[in-house]
């Protein structure tokens, strides 16, 4: 036994000058672009880049799973200032929690920022997806979305949908045996809109085919970049090419009734609104989108729509729980409403709305050498704006982590747009922003003037995604109207 042991540390002390020249050359690799300065004096932000190969990843992962995320981010902005550099899941990041340097960054003046992701998610998104795409053709898409979902025609039109959709689950609740996993509900309720939005499937069974294969599909999106059969990657692509398939077929009939009918309507969903737009420019000829441009762009709008949506709503009910006067204001406010069939939850949305995005997965990176705020980004190196940082930062909000809907009453118009960005902003703020209220608004208004509800313990995770440990689970008692 003593042997092996005395065995064991000849091992590590031969190992020891090997793993100090490979961390030699990992810094010196690491500092080649670090010691680059231009002209006006600009310098690569302060910052460390960890471990060789793995940087500072553990420690990023770690944080995430505590209750205070963005740990990771404090820490390094107290040491290197609000713009810091490191090194995580592969790749040199400079971090901003800064935020007039975020705005810079959405705003992205003259497309210097192309986004970018972790490889899994990278080939798993095409090419020509609004959530990769960057310059004339992403503005012109997104520009058709927002128009389309801001629009009045189809505010009025979904919010009846939206009310059907809510109604109609939340009446099937009583059949469960009284007990809901609000996490699992709201998903559902949300997906059925999300299809409806985005390509008017109804309930039924081309809805469970989306349901299942986009479940499949997303699994995928945070994963290890191995592509072969077996693979978590591979499943994932498979899942696409059969959303892909059927998507194709829905589009391709709709297009073949456009052709039969003159009648020009407003449009029922986004496959209308993409495939009448006729602004695409190729080879200097005006012409409409291409049909596969147009499939994969529905399934990829619903990454972003799918998991935000519950989320944010099983945060309010999990909110509402813990603080029983910030429910009973609600009921009370909902119970005036509903005679006069309006909705009113603007203060608590404001903070769930917040938390929801508080791990981004999407950074930027930079085309070319790129200088800005004082600081020089080498070209190639990814930037992650840090909305989170701002959020949960004490300087911004008194006691941030505190779910206290009525802050914004408190803090008024003094709230400056750039300090609350829970949709993000510039070309990439997000537009299911209205849409999001809405179905949020119409979902809690339902939920608090149709039960009552006693639940069980559980807690948030943040890691790799917000989502409640348990799922949430509630017992409800129907309201005596
Ligand atoms: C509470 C719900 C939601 C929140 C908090 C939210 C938040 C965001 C944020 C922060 C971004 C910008 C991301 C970035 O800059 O990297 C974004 C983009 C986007 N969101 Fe949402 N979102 C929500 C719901 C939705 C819904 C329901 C839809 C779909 C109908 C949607 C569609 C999109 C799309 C397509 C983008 C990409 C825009 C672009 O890159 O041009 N979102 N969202």
């Amino acid at each position: 036994m003593g042997c092996l042991i005395s065995d064991s540390w000849v091992v590590v002390v031969l190992l020891l000058p090997v793993f100090w020249v490979f961390y030699k050359v990992w810094m010196m690799m690491m500092r080649r672009d670090e010691v680059e300065r231009n002209g006006g004096g600009f310098a690569v932000p302060r910052g460390s880049w960890g471990w060789p190969l793995i940087g500072e990843t553990l420690e990023f992962i770690a944080c995430g799973y505590t209750s205070k995320p963005v740990s990771f981010m404090d820490r390094r902005k107290s040491l290197y200032g609000n713009v810091f550099r490191t090194h995580i899941l592969g790749k040199a990041i400079v971090v901003s929690t800064d935020a007039e340097v975020n705005r810079m960054i959405l705003q992205n003046h003259g497309n210097a920022f192309i986004p970018c992701y972790p490889k899994s998610i990278t080939e798993l998104l095409g090419k020509s997806s609004i959530l990769q795409m960057n310059g004339s053709l992403h503005k012109r898409v997104h520009a058709l979305i927002g128009v389309f979902l801001k629009s009045p025609q189809f505010k009025a039109r979904i919010t009846r949908d939206i009310e059907n959709v809510i109604r109609v689950s939340l009446s099937n609740w009583m059949n469960k045996s009284c007990q809901v996993y609000v996490q699992d509900e709201t998903k559902k309720i949300t997906f059925e809109i999300l299809v409806q939005v985005l390509l008017s499937v109804g309930p039924g069974e081309e809805m469970n085919f989306l349901k299942r294969e986009f479940e499949e599909f997303i699994k995928g999106l945070i994963c290890l970049p191995i592509k072969f059969p077996g693979t978590r990657l591979y499943k994932s692509l498979k899942a696409k090419e059969r959303l892909l398939k059927m998507v194709n077929k829905i589009i391709k009939e709709r297009k073949n009734a456009m052709q039969k009918t003159e009648e020009n309507g407003p449009p029922n969903d986004a496959i209308d609104v993409l495939l009448r737009d006729t602004g695409y420019s190729d080879e200097m000829q005006q012409r409409r989108l291409p049909l596969d441009f147009i499939s994969g762009n529905i399934i990829e709008m619903m990454i972003p729509g799918e998991e935000t949506v519950p989320t944010a709503m099983t945060l309010a009910v999990k909110f509402l729980i813990d603080n029983p006067v910030a429910l009973a204001h609600l009921v009370d406010e909902n119970m005036e409403l509903k005679n006069r069939k309006t909705r009113h939850v603007k203060n608590i949305l404001g903070q769930i709305t917040c938390l929801c995005h508080l791990l981004k997965i999407r950074s930027f990176t930079t085309s070319a050498h790129h200088t800005f705020s004082g600081y020089l980004i080498p070209k190639g190196w990814c930037v992650l704006a840090s909305f989170s940082s701002i959020h949960m930062d004490e300087m911004n909000y008194e006691n941030p982590y505190e779910f206290d809907p009525w802050r914004w009453k408190k803090v008024g118009a003094a709230v400056s747009s750039n300090l609350f960005t829970p949709f993000g902003g510039g070309q990439r703020l997000c537009p299911g922003l209205e849409l999001s209220r809405l179905e949020i608004s119409i979902f809690l208004h339902h939920l608090v003037t149709t039960y009552r509800w006693a639940a069980e313990k559980d807690e948030i995770i943040y890691f790799p995604t917000v989502r409640m440990k348990r799922k949430l689970p509630i017992t409800i008692m129907p309201l005596q109207q």
